[in-house]
């Protein structure tokens, strides 16, 4: 063994794999950076060894949808003062013209040591391609090779414009699957109409299917109850036979959707194996904003969709970015949100709020050696948290986080010193009972 994880406590759907193993367990990895064991007092030495002590050790968080090229551009050319969508599209069109790759990069490589330290390690970025010179795209290849030694870094091509109302984009998209983007995206609710929409997923999805590869749309980004381009990509991945291959990103207007419309549309996306990325921090800032009250929330059905057996997971969207001003690649921050938009307050929807940024969201990027067992790479975080519920509420310190069997971050627990007479010296804001 190279390194060996003691007393670690797993999370729910890598625990259900050993039911005849009580928590804790130990986790050896080898130096080819797998995992070759979990079970109690693994009768081994390692080079290296952690005592979780009981904490929290789950593979690590996965971001669905995030926006690499423009993350910590915040304040270039100039803040989003109002804070709504539109300001931030037309700030992204102010800043575009003055990208260079060299900045693109250094920001981007920047939020990748923010991820890593957050024990996130799987990212999905749309990539806008609508720029003919594809800047962005070749920057964020260049960032692919340079993580790839420690972080998954998936990119989609994003025909930001529109697929249609662009001119060249499907050429630029093409170019920059050439070039090595992994995914097929698209946004058929910026189309200029309903019908440009529908044929814009039409053409997007017999693309990939020809080419083989995945599909992943910013749908229904709107309030509009009859935006309903997740019918045609669910259709259009029946068809095509893509079952499991292709998502649907943000899908709000099925906040706004007739429920009737919806008992139909959940059924039909379940049979197509379509998943559903909600981006809650996103969501709930932009949505609703034309509003007065009551104000709708405006982020899709998350429980619903789970309970039809649709896989849905939360992204981060944005980071300091014209769309949004905060955020720090903590997918925890994520699942809170999530949890609180969606009224997911039950104890399995509190856990479901975890798989959301952790093993739904592998699902939908495909990582196939994902997960704590033997076989699996051996990327964990140890987090200071008893279970995932704990973890949500804490906003969990990474103790430490591996990835490919190697100690890439540590972090010292959130603890407070008091001085006050008669009371604890410590606190460290979980509940203790005599
Ligand atoms: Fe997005």
């Amino acid at each position: 063994m190279d390194l060996i994880i003691r007393r670690a406590t797993l999370p729910r759907s890598a625990a259900q794999l050993f039911p005849h193993h009580p928590s804790p367990v130990d986790v050896g990895i080898d130096d080819a950076g797998r995992i070759v064991a979990v079970e109690p007092n693994l009768a081994a030495s390692a080079r290296d060894e952690i005592d979780a002590a009981g904490s929290l050790v789950t593979p690590p968080f996965v971001d669905p949808h995030f926006h690499m090229d423009a993350t910590l551009s915040y304040g270039l050319p100039r803040v989003n003062a109002s804070g709504t969508l539109l300001e931030g599209i037309a700030l992204w069109g102010e800043l575009k013209p003055e990208l260079t790759q060299q900045a693109l990069i250094e920001r981007a490589m920047q939020y990748c040591d923010w991820a890593v330290a957050r024990g996130l390690l799987a990212i999905r970025s749309h990539v806008d391609v609508c720029d003919p010179r594809l800047l962005a795209v070749e920057a964020l290849l260049e960032v692919k090779r340079r993580v790839a030694p420690y972080l998954d870094l998936q990119l989609v091509a994003f025909p930001q414009d529109g697929l249609l109302r662009s001119a060249g984009a499907f050429d630029n998209l093409k170019r920059a699957i050439g070039m090595g983007v992994d995914v097929v995206g698209g946004i058929p609710h910026f189309e200029r109409t309903l019908a440009d929409g529908a044929q814009s997923v039409r053409m997007l999805c017999e693309y990939a299917a020809g080419q083989g590869l995945r599909v992943d749309m910013h749908c229904d980004e709107s309030d509009d109850p009859l935006s309903r381009h997740i019918e045609t990509l669910a259709a259009e991945t029946h068809r095509l036979g893509m079952h499991g291959r292709v998502t649907g990103s943000h899908l709000t207007s099925m906040h706004s959707m007739d429920n009737y419309y919806v008992s139909k549309l959940l059924p039909l996306m379940r049979e197509s194996g379509v998943a559903a990325i909600a981006n809650p921090l996103i969501n709930i800032t932009l949505q609703g904003r034309s509003d007065t009250y009551p104000k709708r929330r405006g982020m899709t059905r998350v429980p619903e969709m789970l309970a039809a057996g649709i896989t849905v997971a939360f992204g981060h969207d944005c980071v300091m970015d014209p769309w949004y001003s905060l955020g720090s690649a903590d997918m925890l921050e994520v699942a809170q949100m999530g949890l609180h938009v969606a009224q997911m307050t039950s104890v399995d929807g509190m856990r479901a709020c975890f798989d959301a940024v952790t093993v739904n969201a592998a699902r939908i990027l495909g990582l196939e050696d994902y997960g704590i067992a033997p076989g699996c790479a051996a990327n964990l975080v140890v987090l200071d948290a008893r279970d995932e519920i704990e973890a949500i509420r804490l906003r969990a310190a990474r103790l430490a986080v591996v990835s490919r069997g190697r100690v890439v971050s540590r972090a010292p627990a959130a603890r407070a010193s008091l001085s006050l007479e008669g009371r604890p010296e410590q606190v460290d804001f979980k509940l203790h009972r005599a």
